[in-house]
């Protein structure tokens, strides 16, 4: 019978700091991160099928994951090897180990020693004597090699991360400065809403699904919520963020808002190990896919200038010539910058125009584009109108982005739709009404209103997409394991969240409801009637349940969506094809 002892606050070495490594430690992180020897030679390897592995390939790390916890990959189930489940010593360490999400739990029952350590790496044998999966490689290793190892795995997940106690997960989320008031308010109801929530099924068991498993490993933790609210410059934040941190150290930042600058809260994530949890914003730090700590929704604005210059690209004949006409919000300046970059190495003339210009000159300089010519508007609906009331339309193809300029645009003048294209990054509108049902159905039952969808969607799957891996980690509460949960598991579960809603809502419209109703006397405002604007054949071939087609990590994978769609105008229907658009991942 499987030993299962309750959670207890797990003490041990402080949380471990590259810096804080001792020399034979720091040789054993070399040697599991990135496959280097201590005498700067690279780690080589036996693998599956007589392959030899080299450096980063034969590193532990590419299998065991940074947290040394392991995980499955497909069909393969890859064991944790931290000191404490090798070598024993505290608590037992207890991962989930079935793709199925049905606990199957890993079950140490005997523990390795020095000889048994060095015959698994280096013979493939198992403690019990059997051989190890072939995927796990063959490794000739010397004495001294496995010590520094053994002296490294002895540091990993070995104490909780900051901001857990026994009944508690403290959490934070971060809204900068120039955030408008009303969304700042509107993100803080849904977020507190879903906290809340959350919080009322723990306390009172309210959730009738935790598994028996996650029930008696007590991993179900009340959610404390800070709010951490920037303010002043940007070079500050760092400093308000650690103040925050060191007075009352959370677990993770939990989504987030932001119309502007995130890269401070990036790099605070990065370098205090505090996972960044899905925020809401548009600007993603340029260096966000080589982070380690920080999730995104997808790459924002940069990626719809990807999608811009992979088409400028591919078109033929291909331009001579980009005007982009780059409006004031934070944003639109943002993909101005990256688009230009993007096209600065490829030879075609990119002449950036902004609202400091005159009426006059921008007249002069879109009179000079030609037929094979592009127009890029990162404009907003108003300056679009002024655009498009002052100027006659140019000649050649025109761009348009959704987060800006919305998917319905008012008093759009036909012949400059004609040529136009729109670049989108969230889910179509009728698919996106099926992805959101739910969530839709969540806010009307929960009577909050419906300010912006794209924004509340974003906090409800955040929240709730948390929800599932953080259940997922039993309770192994390190911040590292969380973001290999993620990377392994986020997509399945929203898979698996899909199929669940479906189903329910096929049975019967309402299905699984929330079972505590809150007493109000407020009178439903802005209230959606979602399932009569919902094709229930849509709703078999969603993917997804964010605003987003569709949202996974792989391992090292930093934005959950890839891509963005490219519509075309089509005056038939006087909109943007919804049948046609094309999904384009640059
Ligand atoms: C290509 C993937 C891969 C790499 C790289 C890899 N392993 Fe493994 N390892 C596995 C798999 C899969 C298992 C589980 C084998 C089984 O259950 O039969 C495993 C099992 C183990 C075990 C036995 C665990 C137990 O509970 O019995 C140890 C010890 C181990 N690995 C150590 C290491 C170390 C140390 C490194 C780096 C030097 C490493 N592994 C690199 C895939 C890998």
């Amino acid at each position: 019978m499987l030993q299962v002892t309750l959670a207890s606050a797990e003490t041990g070495n402080s949380y471990s700091n590259p810096a804080d490594l001792s020399p034979l430690e720091a040789q054993g992180r070399a040697l599991y991160l990135e496959g280097k020897l201590p005498n700067g030679e690279t780690l080589t390897a036996i693998g599956a099928g007589n392959t030899r592995l080299t450096g980063i390939q034969a590193s532990c790390v590419n299998c065991h994951r940074r947290s040394g916890l392991g995980g499955v990959e497909g069909n393969e189930v890859i064991l944790p090897i931290t000191g404490r489940a090798l070598f024993g010593g505290g608590n037992p360490v207890i991962v989930q180990i079935d793709k199925q999400f049905n606990q199957r739990l890993s079950n140490q029952s005997e523990f390795y020693n020095d000889q048994s350590f060095a015959k698994a790496l280096r013979l493939g044998q198992h403690i019990s004597g059997r051989s190890l999966n072939p995927l796990m490689p063959l490794y000739a290793v010397s004495d001294s090699q496995l010590q520094a190892l053994t002296a490294y795995l002895s540091t990993l997940s070995n104490a909780w991360s900051p901001g857990v106690t026994d009944n508690d997960i403290h959490l934070a989320t971060v809204i900068t400065p120039e955030v408008k008031p009303e969304r700042r308010q509107i993100f803080l109801k849904t977020l507190n809403e879903l906290v809340d929530q959350h919080n009322v099924n723990v306390v009172s068991g309210l959730r009738q699904r935790i598994p028996p498993i996650e029930r008696k490993m007590h991993n179900r933790r009340h959610w404390k919520m800070d709010i951490w609210e920037l303010k002043g410059s940007s070079s500050t934040w760092n400093e308000q963020l650690e103040k925050w941190h060191q007075q009352s150290p959370v677990f993770a930042i939990l989504s987030g808002l932001s119309e502007g600058d995130w890269q401070p809260v990036q790099q605070f994530c990065e370098a205090s190990k505090v996972p960044c949890w899905l925020p809401s914003i548009d600007i993603v730090p340029n260096d966000a896919n080589k982070e380690t700590y920080s999730l995104y929704f997808s790459e924002g604005m940069q990626i719809e200038a990807k999608v811009i210059a992979n088409q400028i690209l591919l078109s033929k004949p291909q331009p001579k010539k980009i005007v982009q006409w780059v409006g004031h919000e934070a944003s639109a300046q943002n993909a101005g910058v990256a688009l230009r970059q993007l096209l600065n190495s490829k030879d075609i003339e990119i002449q950036s125009l902004s609202s400091e210009e005159s009426t006059v000159s921008i007249s002069e300089t879109l009179k000079s584009l030609e037929a094979e010519d592009v127009l890029v508007c990162w404009l907003n609906t108003d300056e679009l109108k002024a655009l498009t009331s002052t100027t006659s339309t140019p000649l050649g193809r025109i761009y348009l982005s959704s987060t800006l300029a919305g998917e319905n645009i008012p008093n759009w003048t036909k012949d400059w739709a004609q040529q136009t294209w729109l670049i989108q990054r969230t889910e179509l509108p009728k698919m996106r009404a099926a992805n959101l049902s739910r969530f839709n159905e969540w806010l009307s039952h929960w009577q909050l209103p419906l300010i912006d969808e794209k924004m509340q969607s974003d906090v409800y799957f955040s929240v709730n997409s948390f929800s599932w891996v953080v259940s997922s980690l039993l309770n192994n509460f390190h911040t590292d394991y969380l973001i290999d949960q993620a990377e392994a598991s986020l997509s399945m579960r929203e898979a698996m969240q899909v199929q669940e809603e479906v189903q329910s809502m096929m049975m019967g419209g309402g299905g699984r409801r929330p079972q505590a109703i809150k007493s109000t006397s407020q009178t439903p405002s802005t209230q959606v009637d979602t399932n009569s604007s919902v094709d229930i054949g849509l709703l078999s071939k969603r993917e997804s349940i964010s605003a987003y087609p569709r949202i996974s990590f792989g391992v090292g994978q930093r934005f959950g969506s890839k891509g963005a769609y490219v519509r075309q105008f089509l005056p038939q229907i006087n909109n943007f094809d919804e049948t046609k658009a094309q999904w384009i991942i640059p």
